[in-house]
């Protein structure tokens, strides 16, 4: 279970002419996503997902809130006061920021994460990039290649192993990052956006793809997504975000069973349903921004 209470990140910004301003990227969020479900986080452009996303992963910290994993808190809020700043030393035995990072009791948590952009390194081969990824986890070097190989060629890598991204299609690239978030055996999967760049019929396959090792690993999958079909076509549940700065709109539960058929009158329905508000929201920007 994934917990977020109440998140809320402000970033402070230097303007050009080195006046200091902020900005609030996510806004009071709490969600909770059970075990083994598909949640996909649906809003426009900016609205923070990508943010939401790094602090469920604990890539960044909340400014306000906290997530917490199966009970586990993930990344405390940083101090922000004197008096938090106190505290925060009194309980990490804090000596300098750098000393910090080193003592400050992570948790670790099973979290594989699919990044927007920059999915996979591209001067690794596909072979390479998921047994580097098994080496960061502290697999011995001995075990690696047999881990790797049966999840490339599930994801129908088998005979790629060997190219490297530039030489992969897109689709092909987007299984690879796949392949490397599912080797190191996660118990969830964060994905930004990762069927973006890829044409209609190839984001369809990747979806089943997706569908069919969730299923048989029964992972919790948390998806942002622009793609209002990507989400009702995966989700057990579809979380709306308002314009920036990001709050939670609405929750939609999506609970046809699966395999689900895009033509299904209720995916239609819900799809209208959903691309509404969405426009409602992008249309009505304006009266929502501070
Ligand atoms: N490190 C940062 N410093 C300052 N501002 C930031 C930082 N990271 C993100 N932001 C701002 O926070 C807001 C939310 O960004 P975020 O990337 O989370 O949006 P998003 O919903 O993922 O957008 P998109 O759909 O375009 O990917 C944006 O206005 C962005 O400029
Ligand atoms: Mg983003």
């Amino acid at each position: 279970m994934i917990e977020a209470r109440g998140i809320t990140k402000f970033f402070s910004i230097v303007n050009d002419d080195r006046t200091a301003d902020g900005l609030t990227a996510v806004l009071s969020v709490s969600l909770k996503i059970g075990a083994g479900k598909i949640v996909s986080i649906l809003g426009p452009s900016g609205c923070g997902k990508s943010t939401f996303l790094e602090i469920l992963a604990g890539l960044q910290a909340p400014t306000e809130g906290k997530v917490l994993i199966d009970g586990v808190t993930v990344l405390e809020p940083l101090p922000s006061t004197r008096r938090e700043m106190e505290e925060y030393r009194r309980k990490y035995q804090f000596i300098s920021p750098l000393a910090n990072g080193m003592f400050r009791d992570r948790p670790k948590h099973d979290i594989a994460m699919i990044f927007q952009d920059y999915a996979v390194f591209p001067w690794m081969t596909a072979l390479q990039n998921v047994t580097f990824a098994l080496k960061l986890r502290g697999v011995a070097r001995a075990e690696r290649i047999p881990r790797a190989l049966p999840f490339l060629k599930s994801v129908g890598l088998g005979d790629s192993l060997n190219k490297y991204p530039s030489q992969l299609s897109g689709g092909m690239r987007q299984r690879l990052a796949l392949a490397r978030a599912l080797a190191v055996g996660p118990k969830i999967i964060l994905m930004d956006e990762p069927f973006a760049a890829v044409d209609t019929i190839t984001r369809e396959r990747l979806q089943d793809d997706l569908l069919r090792l969730w299923n048989e690993t029964g992972i919790t999958i948390v998806l942002v997504t622009h793609d209002t079909d990507e989400a009702v076509y995966l989700s057990d549940e579809i979380v709306v975000f308002s314009p920036p700065p990001g709050s939670v709109r609405n929750v939609f539960p999506v609970t046809s069973p699966r395999p689900r058929r895009r033509s299904d009158p209720e995916h239609v329905n819900l799809k209208s349903r959903v691309e509404a508000l969405f426009k409602y929201d992008i249309d009505h920007e304006s009266e929502y921004s501070i």
